[in-house]
């Protein structure tokens, strides 16, 4: 079996991500770093490129030079992650899934749901993947939560509270940094500034564990530090297609919090807790029963949990092998369509383009919330209404 080939697109050096594509990538032998255009300065690309063990003549300046070059060659990428800021990933994505390249697109996938739609659209049109880096779900304790919902180990789900709040803007004297301060502009940001950046992953991890979409929410969204014109904090409430009440908080000015991405479920029968910072642990709280502490790696947990594991229990799994469960993911989709076969039930988790745009809809309907004094507002996208 040839391995796959592989590009990035952004993810130079310094980057924040990059290095956790390139692990994740890398883990299991399936793909190849092949090709990248890594920085936004054509030769600090090449060069790094280069460094990382690309060949001269694809390690590339800029992502339409390797767009040209790899569609032109035989050995051409079979999967490109786009893994620049936010404001281009609409415009590399829909180039490369147009040239008939599958892409892993980093969150969020667009400015707007216009272009959300307009993604979801040309990947159903030409059949490629377009999946989208809610990377956090590739945790093999989380595929295992959404196992245990799945099959009824809660009952029916009545609430799901999800927070991502940390406190890296929290400094007021750092507010005009320009690192920071871009985020909270909407000239450069958007609408969003704290939703989009970490409640989406909180929100699509809620979708992702409960198998619901979200149909409508009220925000409370304020700029805790006064210079600010977009959101540091949020308070979402929302409602769940088979009717779970969801709470969502998220925060960039919560000191003392580093990630801070958590999620709590509470059914009929139970209630389960899973935090990113202690990822190998799940809380499952049987009604009238004691406490369970479940460890990842355990025997006799789910398929999809079993999969998605790769060290034995008690050695820590962190971040870079969640985002390899997702390339795992993609090498079996890749796989499975090179091979004419139906792809492993168990390896079909990844998050896709309509995710990417359900989130692009969930942040336009917290703006719009945020701004009538939380009124409860349409979260889905038009086109799935
Ligand atoms: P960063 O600013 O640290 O790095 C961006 C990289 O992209 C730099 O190397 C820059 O030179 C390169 N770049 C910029 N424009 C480019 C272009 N036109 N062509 C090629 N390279 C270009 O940004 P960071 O924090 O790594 O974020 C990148 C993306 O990843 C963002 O969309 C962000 O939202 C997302 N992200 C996702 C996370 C997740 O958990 N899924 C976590 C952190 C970031």
């Amino acid at each position: 079996m040839s391995r796959l080939n592989w590009g990035m697109i952004g993810g130079g050096e310094g980057s924040q991500i990059g290095p956790a594509h390139r692990l994740g990538a890398g883990l299991d032998g399936e793909f190849t770093f092949a090709a990248g255009a890594l920085d936004h300065r054509a030769d600090e690309g090449r060069a790094y490129g280069q460094r990382l063990g690309l060949a001269a003549d694809r390690a590339y300046g800029g992502w339409r030079e390797m767009l040209e070059g790899e569609s032109a060659r035989p050995d051409r990428v079979d999967l490109v992650t786009v893994a620049t800021p936010n404001a281009t990933h609409f415009e590399i994505t829909k180039a490369f899934l147009t040239a008939g390249f599958h892409v892993l697109c980093e969150k969020p996938m667009t400015m707007t749901v216009e272009e959300g739609e307009e993604i979801v659209r040309i990947a159903r049109d030409t059949g490629q993947i377009c999946a989208v880096n809610y990377g956090y779900t590739g945790y093999s304790l989380v595929r295992h939560m959404r196992a245990m919902v799945a099959r009824g180990d809660l009952g029916r789900i009545r609430l799901v509270v999800a927070e991502f709040a940390h406190g890296h803007h929290a400094d007021a004297a750092d507010a005009d940094n320009p690192r920071v301060r871009w985020r909270y502009d909407p000239a450069q940001a958007g609408v969003s500034a704290q939703f989009a950046d970490c409640g989406i992953h909180a929100m699509h991890m809620a979708s992702f564990v409960t198998g619901q979409e979200v149909e409508r929410l009220s925000a409370d969204t304020v700029s805790c530090i006064d210079s600010r014109v977009l959101e540091d904090d949020a308070m979402v409430n929302f409602r769940m297609s088979e009717g779970t009440v969801g709470r969502l908080w998220t925060s960039s000015v919560a000191i003392g919090r580093q990630h801070g991405l958590t999620l709590q479920v509470f059914g009929e029968k139970g209630g389960l807790r899973w935090a990113q910072e202690q990822p190998n642990q799940l809380y499952h709280m049987p009604l009238g029963q004691r406490l369970q502490v479940i460890e990842r790696g355990e025997a006799g947990l789910s398929p999809e949990a079993d999969r998605t594991t790769r060290v034995t229990i008690g050695h820590a799994e962190g971040m870079p092998l969640a985002f390899a469960n997702i390339y795992k993911d993609l090498a079996e989709a890749i796989r499975a369509r090179k091979e004419g076969r139906a792809m492993d039930p168990a390896a079909d988790l990844y998050p896709r383009a309509e995710d990417g745009l359900r989130s692009m809809a969930a942040v336009f309907a917290v703006a719009t919330s945020g701004k009538a004094e939380g009124a409860w507002t349409d979260a889905r996208p038009p086109m799935f209404r």
